[in-house]
């Protein structure tokens, strides 16, 4: 890497930083392009408002933001995209003239995990499992989609109601073609209940994540016996015991690895106006693959 004074900066801000794998991600990118830029971690601690405007008045021209910052960080911008609009979270920051603009790259990297393994939504039945910032962002992606139900199941039913009414709301103002009765909520100790067969599961909680590797967020067998297909938002450990158990079933089973490639491959793209190229995602997951 050869920095200049024309270097471009980009980073992440978020606290704590330490264990982000985003700069490496990046910067193996730059480099495969031989763009002239460089990707650091900026561990943010204190007011939000002036962290952005120093930030902006040094002119770093793109920042990827994470917890706890990815709501906050909203008040700071001079706009959002509609779906970071409707999801109420930004993880990417893009320099504009004006001030910086927000967009959130965790929705489109989780579509793209699912193109790249070949897994449509389209008149499916889809369960998402959780109902914090991870499981709104999935849900919010599914609904796109055109699936034919979705359920989300969490302990704390109100917030699973709360995803619910913002996606109708969300699928009214957009034509998304899916009614009131195809969204629905339940709590995880009625999963039994649950009708039919070959569900498409998201796991959007932080149960199984390294150390808990032992915990799963349903431990009810004809579950998975249901789902066909499970994704877990997890990457650590590669297989999470609800993948286990997915496959045990006789299901398929996906990580997280690839939605966080392609949420850094989407923000890539969104600061540099290009594409990136498949072979180049392909390579940054391969090395995050070995490197975890
Ligand atoms: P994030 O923003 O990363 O998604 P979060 O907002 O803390 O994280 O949300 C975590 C989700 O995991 C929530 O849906 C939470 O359930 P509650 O809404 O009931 O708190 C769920 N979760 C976390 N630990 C859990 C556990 N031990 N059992 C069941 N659900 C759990």
């Amino acid at each position: 890497m050869n920095i200049n004074g024309r270097t471009a900066v980009y980073g992440i801000i978020g606290n704590p930083v330490e264990h982000t794998m985003s700069p490496a991600i990046h910067n193996h990118i730059s480099q495969a392009l031989g763009i002239d830029s460089v990707y650091v971690p900026f561990r943010a601690d204190g007011n939000l408002e002036n962290i952005v405007k120093g930030l902006y008045s040094l002119g770093v021209r793109g920042i990827n933001v994470t917890v706890p910052y990815k709501t906050d960080i909203m008040r700071e911008l001079i706009g959002v995209d509609d779906v970071a609009g409707a999801v109420g979270a930004v993880n990417t920051l893009k320099y504009t003239e004006k001030g910086f603009y927000g967009y959130n790259t965790d929705v489109m990297g989780l579509e793209r995990e699912l193109e790249s393994e070949g897994i449509s939504l389209s008149g499916r039945h889809v369960v998402i499992l959780g109902a914090g910032g991870a499981a709104r962002a999935a849900a919010f992606m599914c609904i796109s989609k055109s699936p034919a139900t979705l359920t989300i199941v969490n302990r704390t039913r109100a917030k699973a109601e709360d995803i619910r009414a913002s996606l109708l709301a969300y699928a009214r103002d957009n034509n998304a073609g899916i009614t009131e009765d195809a969204v629905s909520t339940m709590e995880p100790s009625n999963i039994t209940g649950l009708p039919g067969s070959g569900y498409i599961a998201f796991q959007c909680t932080k149960v199984g994540l390294y150390p808990d590797v032992d915990s799963c967020i349903i431990n009810d067998e004809g579950f998975f016996e249901k789902t066909e297909t499970g994704i877990d938002l997890i990457y650590k450990p590669e297989t999470t015991l609800f993948m286990k158990r997915v496959m045990d079933s006789g299901g398929k089973a996906y990580n997280g690895l690839k939605m966080l490639v392609y949420q850094a491959v989407c923000s890539y793209e969104i600061w540099n106006g290009i594409s990136v190229p498949e072979n180049v995602a392909e390579d940054v997951y391969k090395i995050l693959k070995g490197e975890r």
